[in-house]
């Protein structure tokens, strides 16, 4: 074992001491040791989470690309930085060294410049999972323009709404993406979004399905002949360690999407560390996370963390499903993967096609397995040890969130024992925190309550993009002194713990996060649509499903319901995104409500998921006679 970096659970422990003990000495210790800085620090931390203000590193200057990069470039130039593995096996996976890492980030570094983009501008990034998706983020973060990137899968309304929220000046998409057996036309979607959004001064394309596409004259260029012209080679901004990084926007349960804002340094120190020791990753090692780039996982653990520790890492384009459900387990026996970093929704679509296509492959290089993104469920969890890590490779059940940054209640490989469904231990530095409902502390142990964090650490979001007050609303506000995550938790006996999910209005269907808010809001604009709430209910594969409650405006009542629901899921696609489709939508005669107006969604919840044995005093409500026809008709 004396390969790995924590060693045992007593090592742990005793670094996990030190870290609580002298927060400023533990992570100033790490800083030196393992980053290269530009000027080192005035002051390592100060923090104030009533305004809420938290400050890492400060007076430290750097550029995070130096670090993801050119420092390797003397030990690891040769070695491969990315290997892309794209959408079809027939074509060849890409193997992109740390100096041809160098060479494409500047090159498109310096077409930024060409085209304006200066420190602090923002620039969207809305590709599919290829190359140039890491290394726009990189150019992006070399040049100290802002990058937010947008998942590709999100809709040109999505899109225009994120645009327009952090005014970015640039779009960088392609012409199209593919999609196991589908191509996507991402360009016309961003076509779409761009007629509503008048900050965008320029659009980079790059070539990826070879589509027919309109390139507007004087906005719109296509990548590649600006990438040739450009100069090899491109000098980092300095950047101040609290400048911001990057922009990731994440469902809350009201309103528009918040835009968490990451900062330099102290993202850069803390994403790099849990990468390196959470996963034990080790110099030879081939690490893969099935992400998308556009989440915050991908961010950390595709892009910042492994390179930090001059990893080599997959980017995978395609889906797990395509060309059949052993593209996963052939990704692995053909590179080697060492690490593998999944979601549940995966392993549950995975473990329902049985163990044939595991079986096929040889997975004997995987020696660490992980999750994150929802709670993972006994069955899941027994099935990936079982099959995919034969009882041999340890599973790193991760909880984090976007705001996180990184990993925050986690097993360290081979360190900390596992247990089915338990992200155990905090990890090194982090304190939680257990609430009851009076906002006290619960100490002890085999307890539950709302999960807090009682101290700052290196990559919290600072704040949400020209909204403080709502980031200190959301995060702060709940309990003193704390950041509420949003989550319910359950310590047990020896003080493991294990995530029991959302208490708020946010729903995570396959492992995304889904506020209802705007999906309620898509639904309400559909002419016949009187009102509506969403609420979620247990899905085999996706987690949970969504679970529509509609009421019709009278002159809606006698339209076709199937027809209905197809033209309601459609504008939920427009809107919000596939993803966030309805699977069930129930009409009803009206929605169960407070005596304030609020909707009751604690009810609707128990009846989607079929549990109206206890549904509390409904005889409190506005219109307690609405409960028993919405039962009677349940889907
Ligand atoms: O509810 C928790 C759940 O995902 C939420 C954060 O979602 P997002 O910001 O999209 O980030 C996902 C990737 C880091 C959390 O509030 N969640 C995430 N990981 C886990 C989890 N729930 C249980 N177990 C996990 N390992």
């Amino acid at each position: 074992m004396s390969n790995y970096h924590i060693k045992h659970l007593e090592e742990y422990y005793q670094v996990y001491r030190k870290s609580v003990r002298n927060p400023e000495v533990f992570w100033e210790e790490i800083a030196e040791e393992h980053f290269m800085w530009r000027k080192k620090w005035d002051n390592v931390l100060s923090w104030d989470f009533t305004k809420p203000e938290v400050k890492w590193f400060e007076g430290a200057q750097l550029n995070i690309t130096e670090n993801c990069i050119d420092r390797h470039l003397y030990t690891r130039g040769n070695k491969t930085a990315i290997i892309f593995e794209p959408n079809d096996p027939k074509e060849s996976a890409e193997h992109i060294t740390y100096k041809q890492l160098h060479d494409r980030v500047c090159r498109f570094a310096n077409v930024l410049k060409e085209k304006g983009i200066k420190k602090g501008d923002r620039v969207c990034i809305y590709l599919p999972m290829i190359p140039e998706l890491a290394i726009s983020v990189l150019a992006c973060a070399r040049i100290g323009a802002i990058h937010s990137v947008v998942f590709a899968g999100f809709s040109a309304s999505a899109l225009a709404t994120r645009i327009k929220d952090s005014e970015c000046k640039m779009v960088i998409t392609s012409d199209g993406s593919f999609r196991g057996s589908k191509t996507i036309d991402l360009k016309g979607i961003v076509d779409e979004a761009l007629e509503d959004c008048d900050t965008i001064e320029s659009v980079l394309v790059a070539k990826r399905i070879d589509a027919n596409v309109n390139m507007k004259s004087g906005r719109d260029y296509w990548l590649q002949p600006l990438l040739d012209e450009a100069y090899h080679d491109c000098e980092p901004e300095i950047m101040n360690a609290e400048d911001p990084l990057f922009i990731l926007y994440t469902s809350g349960s009201t309103g528009k999407p918040k835009g968490m804002v990451h900062t330099t340094a102290g993202y850069m120190v803390y994403t790099a560390y849990t990468f390196k020791n959470v996963f034990q990753y080790r110099e030879k090692d081939v690490y893969w996370c099935t992400a998308d780039i556009g989440w915050i996982t991908g961010h950390s653990y595709i892009v910042y963390g492994p390179l930090c520790n001059g990893a080599t890492t997959i980017m995978f384009e395609g889906v797990p499903s395509y060309p059949d459900f052993g593209r996963f387990w052939e990704i692995v026996e053909k590179h080697k993967v060492n690490q593998f970093y999944t979601a549940p929704t995966a392993i549950r679509a995975l473990a329902k096609e049985g163990v044939e296509h595991l079986e096929k492959h040889d997975l004997s290089s995987l020696k660490v397995l992980g999750t994150v993104g929802e709670p993972i469920n006994e069955e899941a969890w027994h099935w990936y040890d079982d099959n995919v890590g034969k009882k041999k490779a340890p599973i790193v059940d991760t909880w984090w969130q976007t705001e996180t940054g990184g990993i925050m209640i986690t097993p360290i490989a081979f360190a900390t024992p596992t247990k089915p469904t338990y992200a155990t231990l905090p990890f090194i530095g982090i304190q939680p925190a257990l609430m009851d409902e009076n906002g006290k502390e619960i100490k002890g142990n085999q307890v539950d309550g709302r999960l807090c964090i009682k101290f700052p650490w290196p990559s919290m979001a600072r704040t949400i993009w020209g909204n403080h007050q709502r980031y200190k609303d959301t995060y702060f506000s709940a309990f003193e002194n704390k950041y509420f995550t949003g989550d319910g938790a359950l310590r047990d006996e020896v003080g493991y713990y294990r995530i029991t999910g959302r208490v708020d209005d946010v729903i995570i269907v396959s492992g995304h996060n889904l506020g209802t808010a705007p999906i309620e809001d898509a639904i309400n604009e559909h002419p016949a649509v009187a009102e509506s709430a969403i609420v979620g209910f247990p899905h085999d594969i996706k987690g949970n499903a969504l679970y529509g409650y509609v009421t019709l405006k009278e002159t809606g009542e006698s339209r076709n319901h199937d027809n209905l629901r197809k033209e309601i899921n459609q504008l939920i696609t427009e809107q919000v995104g596939p993803i966030a489709k309805l699977d069930k939508i129930q009409f009803t005669a009206g929605l169960p409500k407070t005596r304030s107006g609020k909707i009751m969604r604690r009810i609707l919840r128990k009846i989607a998921c079929k549990d109206t044995s206890n549904l509390g005093d409904t005889s409190t409500l506005l219109n307690p006679e609405i409960v028993q026809g919405i039962m009677d008709e349940v889907l």
